[in-house]
């Protein structure tokens, strides 16, 4: 997969992308991410991006220019048709079952909007997909990208070394995941449940399937009803 992220603040994205998962996902050639400077894009000679929205208003607005520039030049290097995605507070909610099938695609291009948001021509004329992670306004879109970039980096086959540990996940089967519980057994006065240390697999497997529809009976009602 290739991921290309178009911003005005590159250099936030080095913290994540170069660390952990997303790093050894680079390293083992299963994602390249590429993070674009929209400014390069810009034909105002100071490379400016923004300007004053029409109507009046408070803020200014990332202008559509550049952001088609920006697109249309990375689609100029790409093979296969990339899934163009603006993040966006009034965008569809980003999900697991959305991560899913963002990690099947060949090419993504992210939009990271900023100030009073993006020119809509954007919206309608160039992105195939808004997508929000939640319903709370950021300062921009990067945060909003490195969420996505890393969920779906995650779900790429061979980027996670223990490929169970995607099976039994939050979200799975409209689940959420069981308590789990590390060594010491008995840590302060609490210990972990006694069927845990039993050594008997089918009993620990019915446990934990019995914990995982508690738990989202408790707390997530609304997936139990999908
Ligand atoms: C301050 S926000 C613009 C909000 C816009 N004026 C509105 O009320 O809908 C600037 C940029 O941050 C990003 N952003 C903010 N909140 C987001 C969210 N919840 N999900 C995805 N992107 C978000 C978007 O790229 C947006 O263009």
């Amino acid at each position: 997969m290739r991921i290309d992220i178009i911003t005005i603040f590159p250099n936030m994205f080095s913290a994540v992308l170069d660390e952990s998962i997303l790093k050894r996902a680079q390293a083992k050639g299963k994602v390249k991410i590429l993070v674009h400077d929209l400014r390069r894009y810009s034909l105002d000679k100071h490379h400016k991006v923004d300007d004053r929205p029409f109507g009046g208003g408070s803020g200014m607005l990332m202008q559509a220019e550049p952001i088609f520039r920006a697109v249309e030049s990375i689609k100029k290097k790409l093979k296969a048709k990339p899934e163009v995605v603006l993040l966006c507070p009034q965008g569809d909610q980003f999900t697991q079952k959305r991560a899913k099938e963002l990690s099947k695609c060949k090419n993504l291009i992210l939009i990271c909007g900023h100030y009073e948001g993006v020119d809509d021509r954007v919206r309608e004329h160039l992105a195939d997909l808004e997508i929000s992670i939640g319903d709370y306004v950021l300062t921009g879109g990067e945060l909003p990208a490195m969420v996505l970039v890393d969920s779906v980096v995650r779900l790429i086959p061979g980027v996670l070394g223990d490929k169970n540990s995607l099976n039994f996940e939050s979200f799975e089967g409209n689940l959420l995941e069981y308590p789990q519980y590390s060594r010491p057994a008995k840590f302060r006065s609490w210990s972990v449940p006694k069927v845990l240390v039993s050594g008997a697999h089918d009993k620990i497997s019915a446990w934990q399937r019995v914990e995982a529809v508690r738990r989202t009976r408790q707390r997530r009602p609304d997936l139990l009803k999908k």
